[in-house]
């Protein structure tokens, strides 16, 4: 994997084209930056569809691409505010001598300048213009500006430019400017990994209008994931009925049943590095799913016979290129005994364990408190929020992955 793709995965960046004949570039610019592993969405002013349709960025972005500032539909959906929030670097290639003009003058009048306005992003700029246009004392001065400002120029080149002339003011090639991007992040502790993290409930249906469950909200492993992915990890989250949102960057992968969640889980495990399981799974599941809402009859009790599911992280942990595979251990009482049965019962490579008879940290709260147990030994983790310790979990295991020739079975 290359630099550009360690420093780039999972970044959002929200490319700009402006109207110079470079935009036709920008077309492959956004396959490469795709390629780097990061998110685009572009925005195209006015004079840059008179280069390149917005239809073709779009069927190459796969998002739909953004041109109107005063368009109540558009804001509806993605408005320039929320496009600046999401976007981890402003990227404006080409960036015509119009647009430093309007961007160094501090003006909104079109969507890609309100948005530059906007962000607290990076905002860098690929100059493509005239070498005329490049020496003009108004562009140097607007350049001046900008740089003062800490936009941040990635070139102009110089050479052969598309009207005879030869001088600075040819835009990088598509390559040059995803190195240069990539330069402005530092590599994620999970670049270039893949992860499953199942989280959430099961639901075992005993007929058409009842089910069988537990109190898991999804927080721990939702928190995870988002974690995961903000430390660049490719991010699959199989998850049982939650409320929650699925987190930035992470393909989420809906399931019900233990059954549903184990099938997932095995489809998606194989080629991935890291394999988290937090999901609260049933054990067991009725035997017979009733066609019909069962009715109450004149028993004073009734007996659910229940089978056992299969068990998804150890399921796992028994492929013979395994992902390094981390399972959880939910437990009232006994907490370091269960966890290194399970620890050596299930095969597990670690066993985050919980004490989920205490409301303060387990099902359904915002933080929780947990102990690493391997063959090594343990490392408590005392209570944080759910998300700060989400955090420290995947640097933790990033770690561990580094180390773990597991990790190098599952290439
Ligand atoms: O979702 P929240 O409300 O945020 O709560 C978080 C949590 C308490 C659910 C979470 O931190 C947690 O402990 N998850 C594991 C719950 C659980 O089912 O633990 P267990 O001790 O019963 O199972 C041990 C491990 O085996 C777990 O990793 C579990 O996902 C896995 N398992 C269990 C059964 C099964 N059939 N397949 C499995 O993979």
């Amino acid at each position: 994997m290359s630099a550009s793709s360690q420093s780039l995965a999972n970044k959002q960046i929200l490319l700009g084209v402006t109207g110079g004949i470079a935009a036709y570039k920008s077309a492959d610019l956004v396959r490469r930056l795709q390629d780097a592993g990061a998110s685009v969405q572009v925005v195209m002013t006015p004079a840059a569809q008179e280069f390149i349709t917005p239809l073709t960025l779009q069927a190459l972005s796969g998002n739909p691409v953004h041109t109107q500032l005063l368009d109540p539909e558009a804001e509806a959906g993605m408005g320039h505010i929320q496009l600046a929030r999401w976007a981890d670097l402003v990227l404006i290639a080409p960036a015509t001598a119009d647009f430093m003009a309007r961007l160094a003058q501090g003006m909104g009048n079109d969507l890609l300048t309100s948005i530059c306005l906007a962000t607290k992003a990076p905002i860098a700029l690929a100059p493509a213009m005239n070498q005329g246009m490049w020496h003009n004392a108004a562009t140097q001065a607007n350049l001046e500006c900008l740089i003062e400002r800490k936009v941040i120029m990635f070139g102009p080149a110089e050479g052969g430019q598309a009207c005879g002339d030869v001088g600075p003011g040819r835009m990088l090639e598509p390559l040059q400017l995803v190195d240069a991007a990539a330069g402005l992040f530092t590599p994620g502790s999970l670049a270039g990994k893949t992860l499953v993290i199942t989280a959430g409930p099961t639901r075992e249906a005993i007929d058409p209008v009842r089910y069988l469950s537990n109190h898991s909200s999804g927080k721990m492993g939702y928190a995870l994931a988002e974690a995961a992915a903000e430390a660049g990890a490719n991010t699959i989250l199989i998850s049982g009925p939650t409320q929650l949102k699925t987190p930035a960057r992470v393909t989420r992968i809906d399931v019900t049943s233990a059954q549903e969640m184990y099938e997932a889980s095995m489809a998606a495990a194989p080629d991935c590095d890291l394999f988290i399981a937090a999901a609260a799974v049933a054990d067991y599941r009725p035997a017979q799913v009733a066609s019909q809402k069962l009715k109450k009859g004149a028993e004073d009790s009734i007996t659910l016979t229940l089978v056992k599911n299969p068990d998804i992280v150890a399921s796992i942990a028994a492929l013979p290129r395994r992902p390094f595979t981390v399972g959880f251990a939910a437990e009232t009482e006994q907490l370091l005994e269960h966890a290194r049965a399970k620890l050596q019962r299930k095969k597990l490579d670690l066993v985050i364990a919980n004490n989920v008879g205490d409301t303060q940290i387990g099902f359904n709260s915002d933080d929780n408190a947990v102990t690493l147990v391997d063959n090594s030994g343990i490392q408590a983790l005392s209570q944080r929020s759910k998300t700060q310790l989400a955090r420290e979990l995947i640097a933790i295991l990033a770690g561990r992955l580094d180390k773990h020739p597991a990790s190098e079975q599952a290439k």
